[in-house]
């Protein structure tokens, strides 16, 4: 029988600790997105973090303007309003921070191997695709930026829905052959969210600049990375603990990449 996602339930899965700092939590049966949501409504909830699930996205956003496919009841969409006493150029290495927390979250609830982080906002399994996350800035005013932080984690893809997906994927139940709990994945996911971002907040990237070496899918391959205006190609040489990838290219340099597209290439 499909389970569907209820506050309730989510919550039971949180720790005591959690529940004392709970965010507000809603669940709603269709949205267009769920980073939508909250940016439409962020000044509604003040500076208060809310934790913003649906069971299906009639408008889901990837990254670069893609549309993320979104079914019923079948995956985690996930969009957590955050409230950061930082500037925005502090936030670099955020996505470092959710990457991780995502990984540490399926670790600690089934036994899948193998998950790496492909830069900037990828999580993967074996060259496939399990996980996606688009950040969204909500505002910045007096040194606190609020962000929305949209996760997207492939669960149960029904085969009616993959067709639309481009690009090699993957999902939980293929790499584990189990059900998965989507209520314990949505409320552990949210307790290691908010665990995480305080430390990043209290202590910045270097933790997780650290953890991102065990993970990072990308290191030592070929790669181009390609923006909208150009495209650079080089070896993959880690990321720094500002979260930008750095790249070794054919003029032996090491440079500093922000922001783009990576692509293995098979040589
Ligand atoms: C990507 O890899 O391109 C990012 C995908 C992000 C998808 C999530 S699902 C929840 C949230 N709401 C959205 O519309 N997008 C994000």
């Amino acid at each position: 029988m499909t389970e569907l996602l209820d506050t309730h339930k989510i919550i039971a899965h949180t720790t005591p600790a959690l529940r004392a700092q709970l965010p507000q939590l809603l669940t709603f049966n269709e949205l267009p997105s769920t980073n939508d949501y909250l940016l439409k409504h962020a000044a509604h909830f003040a500076h208060n973090t809310v934790a913003c699930f649906a069971e299906q996205q009639t408008a889901g956003r990837g990254r670069l303007g893609r549309a993320w496919v979104s079914p019923y009841a079948a995956n985690i969409y996930l969009s957590l309003l955050w409230h950061f006493s930082l500037t925005i150029n502090q936030l670099a290495g955020l996505n470092m921070v959710i990457g991780i927390s995502i990984i540490e979250t399926i670790q600690s609830i089934t036994t899948a191997p193998d998950l790496m982080l492909k830069w900037p906002n990828d999580v993967y399994w074996r060259d496939k695709k399990l996980a996606g996350i688009l950040i969204d800035l909500a505002g910045e005013s007096n040194g606190v930026s609020s962000t929305v932080i949209g996760i997207g984690i492939n669960v149960n893809m029904p085969d009616s829905a993959a067709d639309d997906i481009n690009k090699p994927w993957v999902d939980l139940h293929t790499i584990t052959a189990k059900t998965i709990s989507r209520n314990q994945l949505a409320g552990v996911l949210v307790e290691r969210l908010l665990i995480n971002l305080q430390q990043f907040q209290k202590h910045g990237t270097s933790e997780f600049c650290e953890k991102w070496k065990a993970l990072d899918y990308l290191f030592g391959k070929q790669i181009s990375i390609s923006t909208a205006t150009n495209s650079i190609s080089g070896i993959a040489q880690g990321i720094n603990e500002q979260g930008q990838l750095l790249l070794l290219t054919t003029s032996s340099v090491i440079t500093p990449i922000s922001a783009g597209e990576a692509s293995v290439l098979l040589l």
